[in-house]
């Protein structure tokens, strides 16, 4: 069902494949606290729907991702109003990181300050050739609020992390693939189409197994590598309990294609 918004826009595009978009192009699509309850509600109506398989965000118009956080909201907060505005964009991008379907960004311009910490929220980045990455926060005198010196450090290490943040320089997206943020760059117009192929290619396959193996990643890079590994082959375990396992077994020794439920 189609949900009513102001900022944003949820779609179904396809069984099973949803799309959110930032829809505030006046503002390059900033990110005031309206914006983030509706993208909590957003995740919300996803983590309710057992059919989602993938989910792809992304921000309206040619020109941006996210600009960042609405600086001109963040201009009337006070200090603990400003924190509890970090603290509101910090669980709901941490909720959409732990959703249990893949979210991939379509970097489609800026991704700024809070855009950049976004498109890092997501499992995995597609970029348009004109996108531009950065945390550019110490120009306005403030630093990350959205985890961006956290997710930034994970992602391009410490060294490279540090540049950015102190520097304020925006990267390009071949710049920004070539330091492990980026998956694919591709041309403007193309961006959403390989967007589409890449969930398409996502949805046919098995979703238990999916989700086991975002689990996996998630909640095993911030532990040591001998429970990790036990994490590994419990769900391993787990995942031959499922259907999908059959069916992609049997598929396989019978040479068809295998038929996901
Ligand atoms: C509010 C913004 C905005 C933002 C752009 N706009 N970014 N409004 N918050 N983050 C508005 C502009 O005010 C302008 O409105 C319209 O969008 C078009 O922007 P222009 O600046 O005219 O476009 P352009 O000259 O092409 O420059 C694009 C730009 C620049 C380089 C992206 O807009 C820019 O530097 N924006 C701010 C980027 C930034 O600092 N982001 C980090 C924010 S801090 P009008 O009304 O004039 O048309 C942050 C912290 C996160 O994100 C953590 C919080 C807890």
């Amino acid at each position: 069902p189609a949900q009513e918004f102001s900022n944003i826009l949820l779609d179904e595009v396809e069984n099973g494949i949803y799309r959110l978009t930032i829809n505030r192009p006046k503002t390059l699509n900033a990110l005031n606290a309206d914006t983030l309850k509706e993208m909590d509600a957003a995740i919300e109506i996803l983590e309710a729907d057992p059919s989602a398989r993938v989910l792809l965000i992304t921000g309206a118009g040619e020109k941006s991702f996210v600009a960042g956080a609405d600086i001109e909201h963040m201009s009337h907060l006070t200090p603990i109003e400003g924190k509890a505005f970090a603290e509101q964009g910090m669980r709901i991008f941490r909720r959409l990181e732990t959703l249990r379907i893949p979210v991939v960004a379509l970097v489609n311009g800026y991704a700024l300050g809070g855009g950049c910490e976004l498109a890092m929220s997501c499992d995995f980045i597609l970029a348009a050739e004109n996108a531009k990455f950065g945390q550019p926060e110490v120009n306005l005198g403030i630093t990350p609020g959205f985890g961006g010196s956290q997710r930034l450090t994970r992602l391009v290490g410490r060294a490279m992390a540090m540049e950015l943040l102190v520097t304020g320089r925006t990267m390009s997206a071949e710049e920004a693939m070539r330091r492990g943020l980026v998956n694919h760059v591709y041309p403007q117009a193309e961006l959403a189409d390989e967007g589409m192929k890449l969930a398409a290619m996502i949805a046919g396959k098995s979703s238990s197994a999916i989700q086991l193996t975002k689990q996996l990643v998630q909640r095993g890079q911030d532990l040591d590598l001998d429970n990790a590994c036990v994490m590994e082959s419990d769900l391993f375990g787990l995942s031959f309990s499922t259907e999908d396992r059959q069916e992609g077994m049997s598929a396989f020794l019978e040479n068809r294609k295998a038929k996901f439920s």
